[in-house]
């Protein structure tokens, strides 16, 4: 795929289509009971209003919904029909919604509205302030919504990962590396190396390439408080992230019905 097609609905990545999937061995769901904890915390540290509903834009496997519904009436939206099928699931409890988080208006608002690491699909600045003021159009007065990308542009660091895990019958392991392209200043690249262990033995490998946003510190700050929301930042508190400078985006909405 050039470097120029990488808008999220253009990329047709693997892993939320047909790999759907294997998704759960990438990104195993018990991983995500601690960074649930702490978003559910901050949720209810900033919530000028009871936090009672939740609205997760860009849910995936709804793998950190899995625990926010415990206090959170979750709604969750997605791209991808692999991805709700996934979520539905594990989450059968929780209303699940195709939409794009650039333009999706569900005419509802939430306390809580959530834009977790598939925010970090937006590749452009337009792309940007549209997902912001979706999330600014679903957020009820007082409530709190909240940006959590993978990287800005102070925290990038070329870098390779490997992880995996397996289930009785299957195995998956990947290697993933960013890096960011000559030509670009706003994009990075993840390629993705999938290695799949299939019950009878065989082994697939899959390449996938992932074109995510990259944007400084600032301009998130600027973004989410044109869209009419009081930005905020706050050290993301993860122990596999203690002392990166990674952090987490707010946007709190006034009590007031005012737009901005
Ligand atoms: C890594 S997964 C999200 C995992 C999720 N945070 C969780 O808790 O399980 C990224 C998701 O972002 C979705 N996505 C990418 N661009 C999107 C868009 N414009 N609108 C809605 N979903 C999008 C993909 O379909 C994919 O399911």
């Amino acid at each position: 795929m050039p470097l120029d097609n990488r808008t999220a609905s253009s990329q047709s990545l693997k892993l939320y289509r047909e790999l759907a999937d294997w998704y759960p061995l990438l990104t195993p769901v018990a991983d995500y009971a601690e960074e649930a904890a702490f978003y559910r915390s901050l949720f209810e540290a900033h919530c000028r209003r009871p936090p009672r509903t939740l609205l997760d834009l860009g849910s995936g496997g709804g793998h950190n919904a899995a625990y926010l519904k415990a206090t959170l009436a979750c709604t969750l939206v997605d791209l991808e029909p692999a991805m709700l099928a996934l979520s539905r699931r594990l989450n059968p409890e929780c209303e699940h919604i195709q939409g794009d988080m650039r333009s999706i208006r569900l005419g509802r608002l939430f306390d809580c509205v959530f834009l977790h690491d598939a925010v970090s699909y937006m590749t452009s600045r337009t792309d940007l302030v549209r997902a912001i003021a979706t999330a600014f159009e679903h957020t009820a007065p007082g409530g709190v919504a909240m940006f959590q990308p993978d990287f800005v542009s102070e925290t990038f660091k070329s870098s390779t990962e490997t992880g995996g895990s397996e289930d009785n019958c299957r195995a998956l392991r990947y290697i993933e590396w960013r890096w960011i392209p000559d030509s670009r200043t706003d994009t990075y690249v993840t390629d993705m190396a999938y290695l799949l262990r299939h019950e009878n033995g065989v082994v697939e490998v899959h390449h996938d390439r992932h074109y995510m946003g990259l944007f400084p510190r600032a301009v998130w700050l600027e973004l989410i408080a044109a869209a009419g929301f009081e930005p905020l930042a706050v050290p993301f508190k993860h122990s596999s992230l203690s002392n990166t400078g990674h952090e987490i985006f707010l946007g709190l909405r006034p009590a007031t019905n005012a737009n901005k």
